[in-house]
């Protein structure tokens, strides 16, 4: 059987540092093989050499065994190569039907009326199983309605080989099950699919085959019905890993956060819940719940309607998330490209960082000695990727960046600090990292409030888990009742 796609011996360095070395990676038609590894381990940069965004130092590219010289994206596509990048590609100020028809609105030739723009993209968002309206401004969708426009962007041409760089970091449920549907048909026309994740219960659930990259080389191929996740985590890690969930000792104190019947537009509908110190209370939910707009209601990232807050007893009067901070509440927000890190800063400074995105930072009062070891002492507990403190953010790998985001609020002292999806992008051996970190913070007394669309991630991080849908809290789970069945059937509304 011939390949679809032959890597061979593919090198590539940054600077003096050397992101892949000799690897050699294939793929066949109607297969779908995973590609994974600890953050950092070179996967992008492997499928950006593909796509021709990256070009290669060294080593050879074979399409159905003939070689092939890519040169930029234009030359990949001609090939019928799609990939949906980890990073968002789209055009914020576009029109949905636009975005999706992006990269052939520029040939020549090609010029659609807006009105069967907009109903080609319909058909095509339809045919993977959503529903999004095709003239709404990109900008304006959820992050996971961009990526399901990024998927039809991706499926607009057609293609023979897909890459998918961590596609459902930003789905819930539901959204996955559509997307490996979708995988499952393209693989039985003989798409060769490339699917990139953190996530090692999906590699199961729809990869043909794995190849494990660790610190630029790559491992064998092996068939996911031969392995296991824990021999692939070893060949990820170099070890095993002996608890995903490290044992809590939470001693709770008093009372810190109350939060009275908040309304926020019709995305929180009359929520109220209580916050001790030293305890980890998850919220679950799905995509779209209000989970992520009471934190933000809480946090003063949006105006809230109605209802009330107190801080330790005291009414809270905050109108921006600055004076949130100043109160002592910090929030780790899902959407950390947009909101979390500033690329073009170092880790440092986004470490030092007093505020939130845009606002001013004191640089007359970090004192830089101690910014330093700060900033190195959270790079080994996180084991974050870089050469040093000073090297800018947007330089790192897409879960190494994830982890300078939670680094900067881990730094601070706050009273309650809530985290909307602590380890999403993040690999394994990096998620055990954060658990102990927000165990940490816990232990000092810290009053958190986690978000997270991976239940098992709940269900061993939390002391209490309040389950949220449609804008409402629809129950509430003690540690000694948490159960997966439970949190979903409250999730959809069943009984
Ligand atoms: N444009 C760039 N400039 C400098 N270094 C880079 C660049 N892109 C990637 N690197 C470095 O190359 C290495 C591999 O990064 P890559 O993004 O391929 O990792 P990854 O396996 O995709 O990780 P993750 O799971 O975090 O997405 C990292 O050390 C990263 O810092
Ligand atoms: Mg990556």
């Amino acid at each position: 059987m011939v390949n679809r796609v032959e890597l061979r011996n593919i090198s590539k360095s940054f600077g003096g540092i050397s992101a892949l070395k000799n690897v050699t990676f294939k793929v066949m038609p109607g297969e779908i093989h995973a590609l994974v590894g600890e953050n950092g381990a070179g996967k992008s940069t492997l499928m950006k050499i593909l796509s021709g965004a990256y070009t290669k130092d060294n080593g050879q590219i074979f399409i159905d065994d003939t070689e092939v010289n890519i040169k930029n994206t234009h030359d990949s596509k001609k090939l019928g190569i799609g990939i949906i990048y980890q990073e968002f590609s789209l055009v914020p100020e576009l029109s949905v039907a636009e975005n999706v028809f992006l990269n052939q609105l520029g040939r020549t030739g090609f010029w659609m009326k807006q009105g069967k723009l907009q109903k080609e993209a319909e058909i095509l968002i339809n045919s993977i199983g959503f529903s999004i309206n095709p003239s709404s401004k990109a900008g304006d969708l959820s992050i996971a309605q961009q990526q399901i426009v990024e998927i039809s962007k991706a499926l607009s041409e057609h293609v023979r080989i897909l890459i998918l760089d961590e596609p459902s970091a930003v789905l819930g449920p539901q959204e996955i099950q559509k997307l490996f549907d979708t995988l499952d048909r393209l693989k039985k026309e003989g798409v060769a699919i490339i699917y990139i994740s953190h996530h090692l219960s999906e590699i199961f659930q729809i990869a043909d085959r794995v190849t494990v990259l660790k610190d630029g080389t790559s491992s064998e191929s092996l068939h996911v019905s031969e392995t296991d996740r824990d021999s692939i985590i070893r060949l990820m890690l170099g070890r095993s890993l002996e608890a995903m969930y490290p044992v809590r000792n939470s001693i709770i104190g008093e009372e810190v956060l109350r939060v009275v019947d908040i309304y926020q537009a019709d995305k929180v509908r009359g929520v109220s819940f209580g916050l001790k110190a030293g305890e980890i209370v998850g919220i679950a939910g799905l995509v779209g719940s209000g989970r992520t707009e009471t934190a933000r209601a809480v946090f003063a990232a949006d105006k809230r309607e109605k209802g009330k807050i107190y801080l330790s007893g005291k009414e809270l009067q905050i109108r921006s998330p600055r004076e949130a901070v100043s109160k002592g509440i910090g929030m780790v927000p899902e959407d950390r490209k947009q909101h979390g890190v500033i690329l073009s800063l170092s880790i440092k400074i986004n470490i030092s960082l007093t505020d939130f995105r845009g606002v001013s930072y004191h640089f007359g009062f970090i004192k830089a000695k101690k910014e330093s070891n700060n900033a190195i002492e959270l790079i080994r507990k996180l084991a974050i990727k870089t050469e040093n403190e000073n090297q800018e953010v947007g330089y790192l790998s897409g879960g190494n960046q994830q982890k300078v985001s939670l680094a900067k609020w881990l730094n601070r002292n706050c009273k309650v600090l809530i985290i909307d999806e602590p380890t999403r992008g993040v690999d394994v051996g990096a998620k055990v990292e954060i658990y102990n970190l927000i165990n940490e913070l816990s232990d000092k007394g810290v009053a958190i409030i986690v978000i997270s669309s991976e239940t098992a991630e709940l269900m061993g991080t939390c002391d209490r888990i309040l389950v949220m849908r449609k804008g409402q809290i629809q129950g509430e789970l003690a540690k000694n009742e948490f159960s997966e069945e439970d949190i979903l059937r409250m999730s959809i509304g069943a009984n």
